[in-house]
């Protein structure tokens, strides 16, 4: 039986736990990085791209943003298709020049790796987290599982980065902690093609027949999504069936059909979301979907992720240097904050573009939503400021 010690535990590598990890090890503080599956398996997981004006300065403050500014696409606006008809959002015109960038979460995630491999900072592949205890005392014991065989991690402090379903949430009591939940009645499908994007701009389209989104990962490579039933299944959607569907729900009166292509990756992805509260209990921090998790129709999720650590590097920093719990106190409150204003955001640009099969009522309220943001500078300045930089509102200069 091998037994590390360390400062602080992070459970899972994806964009929050290994920043986490790098923001320690820039400040001199032991980390280890857990994570279950290979890093090949990370490295090319497919999860969504949009990066927010202050997230996106984040990264780059923190010396992770190089190939991001490189490759990464800058949309100055995105598009809103409902009745036939196209309406550009100008984003940066209706928010002081501010944009997003596009770059998927999978590339966020290689550059972390990198740069956690290259200081040779532990991160521990294929090593499953099976028990946490101890979160009240002064030492947390982590039990793993690791290809050499079990493993157990001895930490002053755990970070829950571990996802939706994680194991750190299960190991706070239930009498202690909240959680709060909305199940969503659609589901998307989400292809990768080798296709050239549309336009430059993502397209979030509202159509009778269900909600469509035109993203991108780069000039030869598109991402689309269908809404879907959540009873659904791929065995249903044929290449062409998806092809045919994505062309009529698309469609305008003015603007060519969209470009085929192979494509290489697919899945259908269920709409929820979830609030843990608080996101702290004794020395275990959560952070991340481990914590919340939004419908992916606002492009948040990886905005929140980031945003935590944004936090949460600084708290445990002057924690551990220090002895000064203040920051840590107030982490749970700082995050919840801006989750909630990301579920709000989240829930209204979802339930604006997913047409409802049969309550004609609510389908008039979405499409007078739709038209108030094309028509009132307030409404779309709103959307704009929400779309692109919610997760940074509440910083200084924001
Ligand atoms: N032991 C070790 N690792 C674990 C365990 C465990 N018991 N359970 C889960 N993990 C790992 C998962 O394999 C995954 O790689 O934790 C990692 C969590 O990473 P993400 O799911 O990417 O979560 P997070 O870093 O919070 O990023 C949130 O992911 O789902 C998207 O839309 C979401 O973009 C957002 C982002
Ligand atoms: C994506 O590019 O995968 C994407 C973009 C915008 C969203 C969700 C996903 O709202």
């Amino acid at each position: 039986m091998t037994t590390l010690r360390t400062r602080v535990a992070i459970i899972g590598a994806g964009p929050a736990g290994l920043l986490l990890g790098h923001l320690l090890e820039r400040a001199g503080i032991d980390a280890v990085v857990l994570e279950r599956r290979s890093r090949e398996y990370v490295e090319h997981r497919v999860r969504a791209g949009v990066i927010e004006y202050g997230v996106a300065n984040f990264l780059e403050e923190s010396g992770v943003g190089d190939r991001m500014r490189r490759e990464g696409l800058v949309h100055h606006g995105v598009e809103l298709r409902f009745d036939r008809a196209s309406h550009r959002v100008a984003l940066s015109e209706l928010y002081d020049g501010r944009a997003i960038t596009v770059y998927g979460q999978a590339e966020v995630v290689n550059d972390l790796i990198k740069a956690r491999v290259a200081t040779g900072a532990p991160l521990l592949f294929e090593t499953e987290v099976q028990s946490i205890s101890g979160l009240l005392n002064s030492t947390v014991t982590i039990e793993t599982q690791s290809p050499d065989g079990p493993l157990t991690i001895e930490a002053d402090f755990v970070v829950g980065a571990d996802g939706s379903h994680g194991v750190s949430v299960a190991s706070i009591p239930a009498s202690v902690v909240t959680r709060y939940e909305r199940v969503y009645p659609f589901s998307w499908l989400g292809i990768l093609a080798e296709a050239a994007p549309a336009t430059e701009e993502l397209i979030y389209c509202r159509h009778e027949r269900g909600f469509a989104l035109y993203s991108m990962r780069s000039p030869s490579v598109s991402r689309l999504y269908l809404g879907v039933d959540p009873n659904d299944s791929l065995e249903n959607w044929s290449d062409e069936r998806i092809w045919d569907e994505l062309t009529i729900r698309l469609a305008t009166d003015d603007v060519p059909a969209i470009q085929r292509g192979p494509i290489i990756e697919r899945g259908i992805t269920a709409m929820r979301s979830v609030v843990i509260a608080p996101m702290r209990y004794g020395r275990l921090l959560l952070a991340g979907d481990a914590a919340h998790i939004v419908p992916p129709t606002g492009a948040k999720g990886m905005n929140l992720a980031l945003a935590d650590i944004r936090v949460l590097a600084p708290a445990l920093i002057a924690q551990l240097h220090e002895g000064d719990d203040r920051l840590l106190e107030r982490y749970s409150d700082t995050c919840l904050e801006r989750v909630w204003r990301a579920e709000e955001f989240s829930t209204y640009m979802t339930q604006m573009l997913h047409p409802h099969a049969t309550d004609e009522f609510e389908n008039g309220v979405q499409r007078a939503r739709l038209r108030q943001i094309v028509t009132l500078e307030s409404t779309a300045r709103s959307l704009a400021r929400n779309y692109v930089n919610l997760s940074s509102l509440q910083e200084p200069g924001a």
